[in-house]
């Protein structure tokens, strides 16, 4: 074998050809670390702040000229495209897709619209469209209280901070943002969930602008401001994503939202809690249950699961780290983790995407399963009582199966109502869903040993509800008018509210 010193001796031209090809090599190289300094300089220079601004700036735009790359993926939460089995950020009736919901939830503004959630930046526009809100036009008033606005917007610091100053006392200051009907605050709440509601101004540590979760810990003697980091990339989350209330008891005349978390967190003691104070959130119009409608207690049953347990964070599953141009950064479009497997559940899991969307779906199917028996079970229970009541039953005899009603029902939406909860703690939601069987079942017992004495011995007629229009009717809403009236507000009064908006907006100070 020749060396290579001694093919340059036979070929000259050789040692040539090897010292230009380092030399280019070399040339490239240089330009690749050129690039990727500059990159990175790029990256150091976006993260000095360019805009100037408090904490109760509300304006996404004007946090994002300084973060352009968190910015520009948190405003994807607008995507509507992607869908999975069960969820998803596609605008979905899920009174049409599941007509069962309308009866349960008659009487209650649930029964005339309910859709799937979509991505944060459509949390404005959503509850302005909504039926549940009604159309308050002129002196009408909405069903709502401005405590509906809580978990929608920026905004919603901003102008408790300003009653709190007017107030001059921090209780006093956010009952009062809470007091007073939906309309009221239309034109001060306008955008969509952002930077301040996570974020700190000065620093952008991770915040809690929410007073209800705060209160929440202090409450039971824990100190939010000592959450560690990765408790925090869970807890900005909770501040929305949790079971929560209307609490009368607290400042006279204001609906204080409030998380019922005094006893725990499970369904049970929540359940306690509620059953404790007599709160119900409405009269169910065909069983005269006293009822509670569960929110979205996403975050209590992931803390259930064996990811919270092994300490993984919402933000690890929903906000997954991303790189560009060699800066890593956390993506802030918050959507299904089922939409990007390689960013989220790959960065700790080894197997294929198949096998881990597998594995999703494999927990949520079994789930929904004890989740429509269930919701049977509960349709027939308030037709049956309802049928009690037409025969002339008596209240005291009504009243232990009204309870099993509220509690099965209960059980049912604390999972149904956490979107995420059949894969964020499969066991626990099972186990819930089981004792709301067994509630249900006695509740039906009950009612049929009442009918039986009423002289009624036959089963009782499942209505005909195979369509959302069909179920509405049957429960005695008038679609027309309430679509008509909703048609009319959204064209004649939301553009009001923006405009006022805009001009309030457009005299804030920003220093660049
Ligand atoms: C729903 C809560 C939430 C909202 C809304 C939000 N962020 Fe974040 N942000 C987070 C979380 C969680 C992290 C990860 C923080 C960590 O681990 O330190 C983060 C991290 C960041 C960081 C640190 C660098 C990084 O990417 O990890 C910046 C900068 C940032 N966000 C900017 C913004 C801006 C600008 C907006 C508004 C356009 C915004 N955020 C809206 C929750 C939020
Ligand atoms: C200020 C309240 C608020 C905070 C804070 C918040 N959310 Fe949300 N979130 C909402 C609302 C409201 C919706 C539904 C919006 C709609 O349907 O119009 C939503 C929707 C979602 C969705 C559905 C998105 C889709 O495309 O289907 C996910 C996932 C989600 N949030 C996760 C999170 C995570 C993770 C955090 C914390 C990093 C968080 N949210 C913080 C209020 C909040
Ligand atoms: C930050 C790391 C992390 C991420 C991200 C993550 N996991 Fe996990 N996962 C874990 C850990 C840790 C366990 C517990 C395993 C153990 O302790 O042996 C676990 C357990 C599981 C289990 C078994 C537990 C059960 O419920 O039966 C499944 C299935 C699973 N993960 C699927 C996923 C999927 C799907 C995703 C993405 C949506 C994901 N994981 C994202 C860390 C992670
Ligand atoms: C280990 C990963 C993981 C963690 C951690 C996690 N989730 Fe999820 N989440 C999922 C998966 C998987 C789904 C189901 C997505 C689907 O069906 O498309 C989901 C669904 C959701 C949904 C419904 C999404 C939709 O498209 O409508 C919400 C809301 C949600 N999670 C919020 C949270 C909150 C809040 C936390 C923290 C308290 C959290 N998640 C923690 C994996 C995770």
């Amino acid at each position: 074998m020749t060396t290579i010193s001694e093919k340059i001796k036979q070929k000259p031209w050789l040692g040539w050809v090897l010292f230009l090809g380092t030399m280019v090599i070399v040339f490239l190289l240089g330009l690749l670390a050129s690039s990727v300094m500059e990159r990175r300089a790029e990256a150091v220079f976006a993260y000095q702040p360019t805009v100037e601004h408090g904490q109760f700036e509300p304006r996404n735009e004007v946090w994002g000229e300084n973060f352009p790359r968190e910015y520009e993926t948190f405003l994807k939460t607008a995507d509507t495209s992607f869908k999975s089995k069960y969820n998803g950020s596609a605008w979905i009736d899920m009174l049409e897709e599941d007509p069962r919901l309308v009866v349960l939830w008659a009487g209650y503004g649930f029964s005339k619209e309910y859709n799937q959630g979509r991505g944060h930046q459509h949390a404005i526009d959503d509850i302005q469209n909504i039926l549940r809100t009604g159309a308050p036009i002129d002196e009408k008033k909405s069903p709502m209280p401005n405590t509906c606005w809580t978990c929608k917007s920026p905004d919603v610091p901003r102008v408790m901070n300003q009653y709190i100053e007017e107030e001059g006392d921090f209780t006093k200051g956010v009952a009062k943002f809470y007091s007073g009907s939906w309309e009221e605050l239309g034109h001060q709440i306008v955008n969509p969930i952002g930077c301040a509601d996570c974020h700190d101004a000065e620093t952008m540590d991770l915040h809690i602008s929410r007073p209800a979760l705060i209160e929440a810990f202090n409450r039971r003697g824990k100190d939010i401001s000592k959450a560690t980091h990765q408790e925090m990339r869970s807890l900005v989350c909770a501040q929305c994503h949790v079971e929560y209330y209307f609490n009368p008891n607290i400042v006279e005349g204001s609906p204080y939202l409030t998380f019922p978390w005094d006893d725990g967190q499970s369904a049970e003691s929540m359940e306690a809690y509620y059953d404790n104070m007599e709160f119900s959130d409405w009269t169910h119009k065909l069983s005269r249950a006293p009822m509670l409608k569960a929110q979205h207690p996403d975050y209590e049953i992931f803390q259930t699961g064996i990811h919270a347990k092994r300490g993984v964070a919402c933000a690890d599953c929903h906000m997954p780290y991303v790189s560009e141009g060699g800066v890593k950064f956390s993506s802030h479009h918050i959507v299904s983790p089922l939409k990007h497997v390689s960013k989220t559940c790959q960065v700790c899991h080894r197997e294929e995407t198949d096998q881990l969307v597998a594995d999703v779906y494999e927990r949520q199917d079994k789930v929904a399963e004890a989740r429509n028996s269930l919701e049977k079970l509960l349709v027939r229970a308030h037709v049956e009582a309802k049928k009690a009541w037409d025969l002339g039953a008596d209240e005291k005899r009504m009243q232990a199966a009204l309870i099993d009603i509220r509690h099965a029902q209960w059980r049912w939406d604390y999972v149904a109502a956490s979107h995420g909860s059949s894969f964020h703690s499969p066991v626990e939601t099972s186990r819930v869903l089981s004792t709301g069987i067994e509630k249900a079942q006695e509740a039906r017992l009950k009612i049929s040993r009442v009918l039986a004495d009423l002289g009624n011995n036959e089963p009782i007629e499942y209505p005909d509800i195979a369509t959302k229009a069909k179920a509405q009717e049957y429960i005695g809403l008038d679609m027309e008018k309430l679509n008509s009236e909703k048609k009319k507000f959204v064209k004649e009064v939301v553009p009001v509210w923006l405009e006022k908006a805009a001009k309030r907006e457009a005299q804030y100070e920003v220093n660049r």
